[in-house]
């Protein structure tokens, strides 16, 4: 390997467009995927965790005029010259997996993890962002497509999200598909002048992709669009009605939207998106997914059918912001240590406690007694347990409650410590 230096003096930062995530964020973080994790597991969905890097070909599946693989993908040949490429998401991955295992139908499964896209940064949009998603492979219901919708829907309720919406739309089956894809051409052939350079670029080889486009130009074009639900062969309209019903009859508010088309190619029927009101357009997709026939076969498999949804964790986190909801909580140690007999009590103690199950922390550097108890206060802790030299010579400890100064000090035998604590905290849950 060459060396690598950096120049004298050159701050070393993360890559643009990637983020560190710092301890006062991250418990909402391992909380997110607790949750989202639990939730799955209800509905009888097991973990998937595949690796974050698959043959390129894997990838190109998702369809090659996709920005996300002609323009977005972190691809590079490994050692023995293979060509290899980061997993910009998860749906192909998983049909990979699902080929390679031959698992019993339906195959439900949940993930959670990295996703890396070089896409241009800016707020809610990360060159590696994590994702949490389900897929189904096997079943060809729209009930299913519908249970997938309530799940995140669902989900993302039960973290406080209000302002939300969710937009569902059919591309119907690929003979539907197919034609509209046609009819569409032609209408952006005719308007090719009112459009963007670049969509006019994409009107030739993908003219769905051009309905994905955010680019002021290209709104008026694709508001007189027509209509993909026009093109619907009678079983795809069926599928979409039985979609639709499902959603009613849980109760769950939808916007048909048929200029929705989603960013990936291997959409037929149902698509949808949850998007919030709480964050600006270009990055108001808090999550989306929808049916897909032919992405198995595409890979190499059977002609089975999948159904699932991506939620973006980083721009549910910048909804939640903006809503005051699912915020970060740190939690403290239970336990602060003072030992002012110069911090051997100390290293023991807590030691000590530890493998008692009590979470502790103390400080270093043989500070004063007011220089500690400070840094006890501003830790959160509940309780202190002091170590003087008269405590040390007595073989107690002094426990003070952090959270009231009006509690007397108490002295504690130092052999009982453990269970008195366990007492004390035991007291907190029940109280
Ligand atoms: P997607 O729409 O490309 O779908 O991504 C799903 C979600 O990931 C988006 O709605 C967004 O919240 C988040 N996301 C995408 N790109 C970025 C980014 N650069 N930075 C931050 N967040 C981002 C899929 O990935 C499909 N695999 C979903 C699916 C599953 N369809 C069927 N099954």
């Amino acid at each position: 390997m060459n060396q690598i230096r950096s120049p004298k003096g050159v701050q070393i930062r993360s890559p643009r467009g990637v983020r560190d995530i710092l301890p006062a964020e991250t418990a909402r973080w391992r909380r997110f995927e607790e949750d989202f994790s639990a939730c799955c597991k209800q509905a009888g969905y097991g973990e998937l965790r595949s690796p974050m890097f698959e043959e390129l070909e894997v990838f190109l599946r998702l369809g090659e005029e996709t920005e996300v693989v002609s323009k977005e993908m972190y691809d590079f040949l490994d050692k023995d010259g293979r060509h290899m490429a980061l997993r910009p998401e998860m749906t192909a991955s998983a049909a990979r997996a699902f080929i390679q295992h031959s698992p019993v139908l339906p195959w439900k499964i949940y993930y959670y993890g990295p996703q890396f896209r070089s896409e241009r940064p800016q707020a809610g949009r990360y060159r590696q962002f994590s994702q949490a998603g389900i897929e189904v492979f096997g079943v060809s219901d729209p009930y299913l497509d519908v249970e997938v919708i309530a799940l995140g829907w669902q989900f993302l309720g039960s973290l406080g999200l209000k302002q939300l919406t969710l937009q569902v739309n059919s591309l119907g089956d690929t003979a539907s598909r197919n034609n509209y894809s046609e009819q569409l051409g032609r209408y952006l052939a005719q308007r090719a002048g009112e459009l963007s350079e670049a969509s006019q670029e994409t009107a030739q080889v993908n003219p769905l992709r051009v309905l994905d486009s955010k680019r002021d130009q290209d709104q008026a074009v694709i508001a007189g669009a027509p209509s993909c639900l026009d093109f619907l062969e009678v079983s795809a309209a069926a599928h979409f009605e039985a979609v639709c019903n499902g959603l009613e009859k849980l109760r769950i508010p939808y916007q048909v939207n048929p200029r929705l088309v989603r960013g990936l190619d291997y959409y037929t029927h149902t698509a949808f998106e949850y998007v919030s009101q709480a964050l600006k357009s270009a990055q108001n997709a808090l999550g989306g997914g929808g049916h897909y026939d032919g992405l198995v076969e595409a890979l190499g498999g059977k002609p089975v059918p999948g159904v699932g949804f991506a939620l973006g964790v980083d721009r549910i986190f910048l909804a939640c912001d903006s809503e005051q909801v699912f915020i970060s909580e740190q939690s403290p140690v239970e336990i602060f240590v003072v030992d002012i007999v110069g911090g051997g009590e100390a290293l023991s103690l807590t030691q000590q406690l530890r493998e008692a199950g009590i979470s502790c922390d103390r400080a270093w550097e043989s500070r004063s007694l007011k220089a500690q108890m400070k840094i006890a206060d501003r830790s959160g802790a509940k309780f202190a347990l002091i170590i003087g030299s008269n405590e040390q010579a007595a073989n107690v400890v002094a426990l003070k409650d952090l959270r009231s100064g009006e509690v007397p000090q108490e002295d504690i035998p130092r052999d009982e410590i453990v269970l008195a604590l366990k007492d004390r905290l035991a007291m907190e849950i029940s109280n």
